[in-house]
Parts: structure tokens; C-alpha cells; sequence
């Protein structure tokens, strides 16, 4: 009786999986923030996240949701759907990015875990989801792969196929079990090599976390924000420290204008001209919320110049999300989840999602696929077919010939026409349930 009961219950959930995807049927998703962004073709995913409302044992996700951004949708009712495979662990804090063919979509370090029983799961610092395939696997690399880490940031450089994720944090959930270690190497990985190298440490900034990293046209990537080691103290964000992918090279700037509150857990995008926008994020040391969310870091002036923009806000409008994702949609800005903060009560997160009109600074809720969305990833194709690493990486062709545009961000980061922006990540309330562990003076935090 009960056997059947449970044939039964397993066959209309088949049922309802291949209906669901039939159909295409959306559904509300939780809410959950640490969760990797990545657009590709017009499927803007997400993968993974924290939630303390997962059906699972554990808190962190192993669902992988997308949203088709080639139809129009309002952000009340955003029509989500969840792809039937899920990720092999739970996954939170990573970096998602694409391989060269974007074919394949790599997820890089975060916190790894089993979803039922909570407990690590660590195989290996990069996994790769082949979208042909549905498959996951861990790829064969060379060079030496970069310890475990979270709260980082990455970002891709199209001409070069290089990955760049610098610092970061390790501790116990992600194998330092009795220190919180910062990092600050500088991790190359090349998408058609499959190599890793190491960028130069000399005057590489001090240990960080849950800054944003964006790569602008000329090959350097803008370090902003986050926190530094020494049981971290913010880093001041008027004060930018650039890494110059051409020639291996740290440099620090004093930005001009606005003077910035600090902030970390924040997100960025780059504009297609080369504004970085960012948003959102948390103070040190009690995550309180900072009082202008939204501002921008003009880079074709040196130095860079911070503003901040005069928009309205929309009903409704959390004063601060953190450690939510933001990715370029043509000239949107898509945020997605996160967390409210300060994190008084983890009932009240919703899955929050916010639409930001690039060009006038005007929030939308009812989203217009334009043409010219299609169009700017289009615009500096290659008009060759050749698969070898095309600098021009948001076309790409796949096998069948289908064009994949590609934009892809992930957790507090995003990136622009063909500039990938890293990742942020903040695991202290993972464990809402019984792990608290934030960091204070009194805990063991560097
Ligand atoms: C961490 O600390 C605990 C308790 O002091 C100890 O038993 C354990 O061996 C330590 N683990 C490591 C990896 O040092
Ligand atoms: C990415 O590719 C486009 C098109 O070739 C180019 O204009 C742009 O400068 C590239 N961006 C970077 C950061 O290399
Ligand atoms: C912002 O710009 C878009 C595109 O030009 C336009 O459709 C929209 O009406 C503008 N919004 C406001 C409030 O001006
Ligand atoms: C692109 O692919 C087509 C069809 O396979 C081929 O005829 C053409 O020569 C290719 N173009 C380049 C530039 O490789």
C-alpha cells in the first residue's frame, strides 16, 4: 500500500518534472543570496546559494534556476524555471564563467557541501556544467590549482581567455577548520589551456574579501571595496587598487569626487561605456546597510571619479541587499536576491529582484527584451567562425552553429560587454540554524 503510494507519487513527480519543462512552467524560487550568476545566450542562470528555507538538511543549494531574458516579464512575477539537473553539492560563494566554446559553464571554489547531510563535500576547486551535455564534471588541469577559498571575485579577459580571481578568504567551510586565513594571490586560469598560473604578488593589495572586481576594455581590472585582513577592517573605496592584466602589474589610485562610504558584499557592473555601477553591500563590523547603494566610478577620466546618482527608489526597495548577484542585461543592470541587512530576521528575505535602466538610472518592473539586448553582444563579433579563443566573447558558435551570446556574472559581481565580473561571498551566516559564526573580536577571525 505505502509502495504504491510511493510509485505512484514518484511517477506524477516525473510527470510533473517533464510538464514543468514542457510547458516551461515557472516557479517562485526561494530566497537565497551567494548564489553565481551567469548570462548565456539569453538564460540568465543562477547557481546554488544560501537559504535557511532549502527543503533540504542542508542550507545550502544545489538548484540551478534560469530566467529567459528574450521575453518579457515583470520583476513581481518573474517567470523563473529550474533546470531538472542540479548541481552534484550544495554550491554558494562561487564563481561561474564560461569555457571558450561557451559550451560549458565552469564553477570556481565557494563553499561545497553535501545537501543532506550538511557536511563538506570538497572534490575540487573548479567544476565544469556542460550545457550540450547536462553533465557535470571535474575538468583535468595543469599548473597548480589555487588553494580553497570564498568571498572572491573574478573576472575573464575575452582577448585573452585568461580568468583572474584574486584573494579571498579560507576557513572552516572552506578547509581551514580553526582559522579564517585572507588571501591575496593573484590565480590565472586559462579557458583553452586548462592551465593555471600565478599572478605577481609585488605591491598586490593587502588580504581581501567580498570586494568587486571589474575588468574594463584596457586590460585592467578595478579592485573595489571589501574587506582586509587584520579581523577585517573595510578597505577605504576611494582607494582603488588596480591590477594590469597586459603587463602583470599592481597599482593603487585615490579615486576623485563623492567621497564613498566603505562597504563590502556589494556587486558591479561595467557599463558599455566603461561607467562601473555598483550596488548595495554591508558595513563593518555590524553589517549595517550603507545610505547610498547605487553609485558609479567614471573610468574614462583618471583618476577614476566616484558620483552618485539621483534615482528614485522604488516601492517597496529594501534599504541595502548584500551578497546579492548583478549582471548585465543589454542596458539593464539585473539584481538578483541577497540579503536584507542588517540581518535582524532571515524570514523577511524575499527573492528580491531589481531592474536598473542603465542609461537614464530609472528602476523598471516590467522588462522589455530590445533588440538592441541581442544586438550588443552581437556587435564586435568575429567574423570568423574559428573556435579558437575569439577576444570578442560574448558570440561565440556552438556546435550546431547556434550563436551563444554570453555575459555572465555572478554574486556581487556582473560584467559588461564582454567583461566578466567576479564574485563576492559571505558565508558567517550560512549556518543561521546553529552556526553563527560572524566574525568578531572574540572569534577566532585573523
Ligand atoms: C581544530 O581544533 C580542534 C579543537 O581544538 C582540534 O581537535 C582539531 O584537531 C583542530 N583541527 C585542525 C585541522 O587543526
Ligand atoms: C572584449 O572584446 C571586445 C571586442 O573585441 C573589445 O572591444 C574589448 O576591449 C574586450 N575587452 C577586454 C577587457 O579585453
Ligand atoms: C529611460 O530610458 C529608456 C530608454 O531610452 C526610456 O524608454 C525610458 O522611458 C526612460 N525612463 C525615464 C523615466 O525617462
Ligand atoms: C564558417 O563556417 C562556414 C560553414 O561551416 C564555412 O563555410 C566558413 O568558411 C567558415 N568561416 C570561417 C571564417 O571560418
Amino acid at each position: 500500500m505505502l509502495r504504491m503510494n510511493i510509485n505512484n507519487l514518484i511517477k506524477i513527480f516525473f510527470l510533473l518534472v517533464i510538464l514543468s519543462i514542457e510547458i516551461g512552467q515557472s516557479l517562485i524560487p526561494l530566497d537565497r543570496y551567494s548564489t553565481s550568476s551567469i548570462l548565456i545566450d539569453k538564460k540568465l542562470f543562477f547557481f546554488g546559494g544560501e537559504t535557511v528555507h532549502n527543503l533540504k538538511p542542508s542550507t545550502t543549494l544545489d538548484q540551478i534556476l534560469y530566467l529567459d531574458v528574450s521575453k518579457p516579464f515583470n520583476t513581481v512575477n518573474p517567470p523563473f524555471e529550474e533546470l531538472p539537473n542540479t548541481i552534484p553539492f550544495g554550491s554558494s560563494y562561487a564563481i561561474a564563467f564560461p569555457s571558450s566554446q561557451k559550451n560549458v559553464i565552469y564553477l570556481f571554489g565557494g563553499i561545497t557541501v553535501n545537501v543532506n547531510t550538511d557536511l563538506d563535500d570538497f572534490k575540487s576547486i573548479l567544476h565544469s556544467y556542460n550545457l550540450e551535455t547536462n553533465q557535470w564534471t571535474i575538468p583535468t588541469t595543469s599548473g597548480i590549482a589555487p588553494g580553497r577559498r570564498r568571498e572572491i571575485s573574478g573576472v575573464i579577459n575575452n582577448n585573452t581567455g585568461k580568468f583572474y580571481a584574486f584573494g579571498g578568504l579560507s576557513d572552516q567551510f572552506t578547509g581551514t577548520p580553526n582559522n579564517t586565513i585572507a588571501l591575496n594571490d593573484m590565480n590565472i586560469f586559462d579557458i583553452n589551456t586548462l592551465a593555471w598560473s600565478k599572478g605577481s604578488t609585488i605591491n598586490a593589495p593587502l588580504p581581501r574579501a567580498d570586494y568587486t572586481a571589474t575588468l574594463l576594455s584596457n586590460g585592467i581590472i578595478v579592485f573595489i571595496g571589501g574587506r582586509e585582513t587584520n579581523a577585517f577592517r573595510d578597505v577605504d573605496i576611494n582607494q582603488l587598487a588596480l591590477y594590469d592584466t597586459k603587463v602583470d602589474k599592481w597599482s593603487l589610485m585615490t579615486a576623485r569626487g563623492v567621497t564613498m562610504e566603505n562597504r563590502f558584499l556589494h556587486s558591479a557592473v561595467l557599463t558599455p561605456d566603461e561607467r562601473i555601477i555598483i550596488f548595495g553591500g554591508r558595513k563593518v563590523p555590524n553589517d549595517d546597510p550603507v545610505l547610498n547603494q547605487l553609485a558609479v566610478l567614471n573610468t574614462k577620466m583618471t583618476p577614476y571619479e566616484w558620483s552618485i546618482p539621483q534615482v528614485p527608489a522604488i516601492d517597496n526597495m529594501p534599504l541595502t541587499t548584500s551578497a546579492h548577484s548583478a549582471t548585465l542585461v543589454g542596458n539593464y543592470m539585473f539584481i538578483n536576491f541577497g540579503q536584507i541587512t542588517p540581518i535582524t530576521n532571515p524570514q523577511i528575505q524575499l527573492p528580491f529582484f531589481y531592474i536598473l535602466d542603465i542609461r537614464n538610472f530609472t528602476w523598471i518592473i516590467q522588462f522589455e527584451p530590445e533588440k538592441s539586448t541581442i544586438d550588443t553582444t552581437s556587435v564586435n563579433k568575429s567574423p570568423s567562425n574559428s573556435t579558437s579563443n575569439s577576444p570578442d566573447l560574448p558570440v561565440e558558435k556552438s556546435d550546431n552553429g547556434k550563436q551563444i551570446g554570453i555575459i555572465l556574472g555572478t554574486v556581487g559581481l556582473s560584467i559588461g560587454i564582454g567583461i566578466v565580473v567576479g564574485f563576492l561571498g559571505y558565508k558567517y551566516y550560512k549556518k543561521q540554524k546553529y552556526k553563527h559564526a560572524i566574525p568578531t573580536a572574540g572569534s577566532p577571525t585573523i
